[in-house]
């Protein structure tokens, strides 16, 4: 729209004047926000802009190359990208830690602390891009109330690393707003379009202790659960749909042998604003067919469950 395109063209051109020959640096989640941030001022400032990608090993099937493949040196953009590949790094830190608060902190700790081990290679920075969106601005400024779920922000950094400001190019738009603006810049449809992933990834996905097998498990299962969603059409409405890992193994048969295996459980919900939410009605062939496959093609999973309940009481995510 041509609201989107002046809103486009005007920012590029404040960024470019505000920065001047300043060095920028971005924390990449690959989450729209972060997305479109970035490549505001890639467009503004080019090769001056380093964005670093923190891989925690707790991310969606493939979604490290899929982010890589956009930012990275083969991807459109001409900026310096780096990705951190800290898997093994959170996986040691999160080995025996079940308690939900724990794994929140314990995740959101170890990310600031690689994201610092890479900003101090780069050096000092002028600039510290956030992703920060309107609601966000509102909401900081009420003044939370009790905290259900510490959470975890790609955008919390700034006390951590060098730097001399900090740049907000989105602080003015919606969300919708930002998606019209990360189209008119030419950002792949699956990222402008992603639904929301929380910060610690799939260790709020994995019920109990977070350990590779578990992560490979939970990642096949969701990958095809919001494949056939998405085939047959009915994720237009959803807010949010994936699978999760409950930490209840079952007993089951698979030919002639007993199996003792995990329940993976499938959610989706319709919300307008994610502070409560419903689940969603997905058709049953849908789910008959996700769940055959999930059994058939995931080793280590036995029994399918769909999660019926909305928020409150349930959260969405799992932890
Ligand atoms: P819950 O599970 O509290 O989630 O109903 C509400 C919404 O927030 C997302 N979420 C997070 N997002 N960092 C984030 O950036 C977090 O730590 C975090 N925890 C939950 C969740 O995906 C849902 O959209």
């Amino acid at each position: 729209t041509w609201k989107m395109d002046s809103f486009v063209k005007t920012t590029i051109l404040d960024l470019k004047e505000k920065i001047g020959d300043g060095k920028v640096l971005c924390a990449l989640s690959g989450g729209v926000d972060s997305s479109v941030a970035a490549v505001l001022l890639s467009e503004a400032i080019g090769e001056q802009l380093t964005c670093v990608f923190v891989d925690h090993g707790l991310l969606r099937k493939d979604e490290g190359d899929q982010v890589e493949a956009v930012f990275g040196p083969d991807g459109p953009y001409k900026l310096n990208f780096v990705r951190v590949n800290a898997q093994e790094r959170f996986y040691r830190k999160l080995k025996g830690v079940t308690e939900p608060e724990e794994k929140r902190k314990i995740i959101g700790e170890e990310f600031i602390r690689v994201f610092e081990d890479e900003a101090k290679k780069i050096g000092k920075v002028d600039f510290l891009v956030q992703g920060t969106i309107y609601p966000d601005v509102i909401e900081s400024g009420l003044g939370k109330s009790a905290t259900i779920k510490s959470h975890h922000n790609v955008g919390g950094l700034p006390d951590y690393v060098d730097f001399k400001e900090i740049v907000e190019p989105l602080r003015m738009l919606f969300k919708d707003e930002v998606r019209a603006a990360g189209r008119e810049l030419g950002i792949p449809e699956h990222l402008v379009n992603r639904q929301p992933f929380p910060g610690p990834g799939l260790g709020v996905r994995i019920i109990g202790e977070v350990t590779a097998k578990k992560v490979r498990i939970v990642q096949d299962a969701d990958a095809i659960y919001r494949e056939e969603v998405d085939k047959a059409g009915c994720s237009k409405n959803l807010g949010q749909y994936f699978a999760a890992l409950t930490n209840m193994r079952s007993v089951g048969v698979m030919g002639d042998e007993r199996t003792y295996d995990y329940a993976i459980a499938l959610r989706a919900v319709l919300t307008s604003d994610f502070m409560t939410a419903e689940s969603a009605e997905i058709p049953w062939e849908v789910l008959n067919k996700v769940t055959n496959r999930i059994v058939n093609e995931v080793k280590g999973v036995n029994r399918v469950l769909y999660d019926c309940t909305g928020k409150p009481p349930a959260t969405i995510e799992f932890e």
